[in-house]
């Protein structure tokens, strides 16, 4: 049975997949565009099988790589990404049996990354700025480029070099536009990334009718929206062709994720942030004129960037609750069910037994992670004053026979447990807290000492 558009009826997700028979919607903007005569929809790319514009590359990408038969069966991928390109190439490889290597910067939003993993690629992250740099030798480009050259089977088709990329857009998003607005599209807005979109789409609609207006937009220097590319990163694009647009804007992190919330809130568009800096450029460059119809790329929703918006709405997105005095945070409850279990006699040991302990010659050393005012006005004599929050800084002061004997002590016995896992995780084997903290020792009458009064 063939892909009925109509019915909505595929023989496979893959048929799902844009083109003119099965364009991405357009959508007019009612409330946030301030203009009374040019009309401006959004075409919203969310709605490809795999949730972003890249669907569209992803296949193309493919099927030409195949037909150029420089992808086979039992070839592997590899793609540097910001994110939704992998997410595409992942599905597309998961249909086509084609495994997925993605390397990419470990700026981009957990949820990407995390979805990735769960689409089953195999994620590098790389400390590499938002956009990858081809130039950069620790780059994420650099690392896929280098894979698919040194290692058999891997193949990367480099949607940053990839002229199917454009071709991609030129076959479907382009044709799309021109039938859905029955040839009257006077201006086409979209993003900057690969500039895959707006170089495909735009000569498409120059074709058709020349005195189309393309406009690029991109971020300022230093953004955090995954996928565009500001001015310095755009150089690093080959499908970048300035000489195409009639315009390009520069819109500002704030901007673009202030229009982003307002598409979701006033126009109940889930937009995600590279969708409302795009929007932003639109209502910036163009005159609000009769005739005017403009079209606005929004290359993906909101669902994978909630991890931006703690950043940029903590009014509205709080972090996690451990940050509002709030209950107990998961990871919390994790360290809580951890420390829970050093209660076990074999990780504590009772002031009486520390007390005989201390009297022979191999005894243990005792560190005191209290502040060292109160260090000063009491402590076991003998104890070492390391502050907790110091530890980590002063592990030379510790012995280095990882079988030393050593006691970690606090006031009430309940900080120094998580000292305890600490010198565990650093490889300390014979390290116990002491059960009930100094106050233990105190009530059960045994010596003290201080700076001010020697020995009690
Ligand atoms: C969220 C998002 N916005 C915009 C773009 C830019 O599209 P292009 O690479 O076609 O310029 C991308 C590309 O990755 C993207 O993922």
């Amino acid at each position: 049975m063939m892909n009925d558009h109509t019915l909505r009826v595929y023989d496979s997700i893959i048929g799902l997949l844009s083109s003119e028979e099965n364009p991405t919607p357009l959508v007019r903007l009612n409330k946030v565009v301030p203009f009374e005569h040019a009309r401006v929809y959004a075409k919203l790319e969310w709605y490809n099988p795999f949730g972003a514009i890249k669907d569209r590359i992803a296949d193309h990408m493919v099927r030409d790589a195949e037909e150029r038969g420089v992808l086979v069966e039992g070839n592997r991928l590899v793609e540097a990404t910001s994110g939704n390109t992998g997410l595409a190439l992942a599905m597309i490889g998961n249909a086509k049996g084609y495994a997925l290597q993605t390397t990419l910067s470990a700026a981009i939003p957990l949820e990407k990354r995390t979805v990735l993993r769960f689409f089953g690629s195999d994620v590098i992250e790389l400390d590499d700025s938002l956009c990858p740099a081809p130039g950069a030798p620790e780059g994420a480009i650099a690392l896929a480029a280098d894979v698919a050259k040194t290692q058999p089977g891997f193949v990367m088709l480099n949607q940053y070099e990839n002229e199917a990329n454009v071709g991609a857009h030129y076959r479907t998003t382009g044709p799309e536009i021109w039938r859905q607005t029955r040839g009257k599209v006077t201006h086409l807005v979209a993003g900057l990334g690969t500039c895959g979109t707006i170089t495909g789409t735009g000569m498409f609609l120059r074709e058709k009718n020349p005195s189309s207006k393309l406009i690029g937009v991109y971020p300022e220097e230093g953004h955090d929206i995954p996928g565009v590319r500001s001015r310095s990163q755009l150089q690093q694009t080959k499908l970048y062709r300035p000489e195409l647009c009639d315009d390009e804007v520069e819109v500002i992190n704030r901007e673009a994720f202030d229009m982003c919330l307002r598409l979701n809130r006033e126009e109940s568009i889930i937009a995600g942030p590279s969708s409302g800096m795009a929007l932003v450029g639109a209502l910036r460059a163009i005159a609000d004129e009769p005739g005017t119809l403009v079209v606005v790329v929004f290359p993906d929703n909101v669902f994978k960037y909630a991890s931006s918006f703690q950043r940029h709405f903590p009014h509205i997105c709080p972090p996690d609750k451990k940050d509002e005095g709030g209950g107990p945070t998961k990871k919390e409850q994790f360290l809580g069910a951890m420390i829970e279990n050093l209660k076990n006699r074999y990780d504590t040991i009772r002031v009486k037994d520390l007390h005989s302990q201390l009297q022979e010659p191999d005894r243990p050393v005792v560190i005191d992670i209290r502040s060292p005012d109160m260090y000063g006005e009491m402590r076991i004599a003998g104890s070492v004053n390391i502050p907790e929050e110091d530890l980590p800084n002063r592990m030379g002061e510790l012995p280095d026979d990882r079988d030393a004997s050593i006691v970690m002590l606090c006031g009430i016995g309940k900080f120094s447990k998580s000292a305890v896992l600490y010198l565990k995780s650093m490889g300390y084997r014979n390290v116990r807290s002491m059960k009930g903290g100094l106050n233990e020792w105190v009530r059960k009458g045994h010596p003290t000492e201080s700076n001010s009064a020697g020995t009690v």
